[in-house]
């Protein structure tokens, strides 16, 4: 079959909204486009969009400052409104499994079938034991409906709703050369408020969870601490990105991104910690880091140490072409992990679910 047209990826996370736009290339892909735009701290509140303006404003600002021409994209959600589950079933025919799909949703995702849209992928068959590994997704029809008008009215037409989760994989896959090498990694989003976890065994998706946490908790604890505001805790917070407020940070703030952060790493600890309770496979082999509050050094070493994992952040562009009349590498560098779900996004084609 031939491929479909690849899509623009529309990461719309809850700070800031990201556009990856991919080109095929003779071997592999180039970067046409990747951009991204604050977005204000009240637009998007634990996943929920509270401000369609605004942030339908940020993409259409996105699409136009670009000239993005191709309007078909893919977008993901994450969070609360969307449960995966990894079940085992008896061997079944694709047709046996689409007619019991609605009674095993029932057993196993604990919302009404009637709010959710539902979808499914197969892992693995294996018949000497009988058994299929399939992977149940289900997500709210209310929210996946709040972000496709969001794209929709900034004049895109979504095409894929993919979860964030998956899209990391995706961007795995292409970036890391298939990751089906017997090796078990994590792949950690640290974004502002949800920490996405994917664990992909031997290329196969093993695990996944979604934690609400992230970058801001560690902003609004120096917030209070500090007695200052959102904007001065944020500026602290990344070392006085625009100006030089290097020398003015005060110390409580390391101290403080330390406490949130050691709180973070033993929630995320705690998912990984499940993992290997329930699953066969032993051992971690590494920890990928995409999304912004990767760029937290003290957040990376303490999953590290608390792991024992080695820890790396990931690079979404590292196998993409890219022109560097237009992208300077300094500049990918920088905002590589806040990449992560866009690129993943962008890989996505016309004519797939
Ligand atoms: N240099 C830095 N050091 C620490 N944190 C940073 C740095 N740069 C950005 N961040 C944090 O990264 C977070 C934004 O990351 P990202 O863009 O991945 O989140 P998002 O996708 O908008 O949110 P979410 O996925 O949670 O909805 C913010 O909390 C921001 O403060
Ligand atoms: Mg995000």
């Amino acid at each position: 079959m031939a491929k479909g047209k690849l899509l623009v990826g529309l990461d719309i996370g809850s700070s800031s909204v990201k556009l990856c736009h991919l080109k095929e290339a003779k071997r592999g892909y180039q970067l046409k486009t990747f951009d991204m735009v604050q977005l204000s701290q009240e637009a998007i509140v634990d996943g929920v969009i509270m401000n369609q303006g605004t942030v339908s404003d940020a993409i259409r600002n996105l699409v136009s400052r670009n000239r993005v021409r191709q309007k078909e994209c893919a977008i993901s959600i994450s969070g609360y409104s969307v449960i995966v589950k990894r079940i085992t079933l008896p061997l079944m025919t694709d047709q046996e499994l689409e007619n019991n799909l609605q009674w095993e949703v029932e057993q196993h995702i604990p919302f009404d079938i009637n709010d959710v849209f539902i979808d499914k992928e197969i892992l693995t068959r294996s018949p000497q034991m009988g058994t299929m590994d399939v992977l149940l997704v289900a997500s709210k029809r209310d929210m996946v409906n709040e972000y496709v008008s969001a794209a929709r009215d900034a004049g895109l037409t979504p095409k894929v709703v993919d979860v964030d989760c998956f899209s990391l994989q995706n961007m795995y896959e292409m970036a890391y050369g298939g990751g089906n090498d017997g090796e078990t990694i994590a792949i950690l989003d640290l974004g502002a408020s949800i920490t996405s976890l994917i664990i992909v065994s031997n290329g196969v998706t093993a695990f996944t969870r979604d934690i609400s946490m992230g970058g801001q908790q560690i902003t609004e604890e120096i917030q209070k601490q500090l007695s200052i505001t959102y904007e001065e805790a944020e500026a602290y917070k990344v070392g006085g990105r625009d100006g030089d407020l290097d020398a003015v940070v005060p110390h409580e703030v390391e101290e403080v991104v330390h406490q949130v952060s050691e709180t973070i790493a033993q929630e995320i600890q705690r998912s990984l910690n499940f993992f290997l309770e329930t699953s066969s496979v032993g051992l971690i082999n590494r920890i990928l880091l995409t999304g912004g509050t990767a760029k937290s050094a003290a957040l990376a070493s303490v999953i590290g140490q608390q792991s024992g994992v080695v820890v790396e952040v990931a690079s979404p562009f590292a196998a993409l072409q890219y022109d560097p009349k237009t992208y300077n590498p300094d500049y990918l560098n920088d905002v590589a992990p806040l990449a992560g779900v866009s690129v993943g996004l962008a890989l996505r084609r016309t004519g797939e679910r």
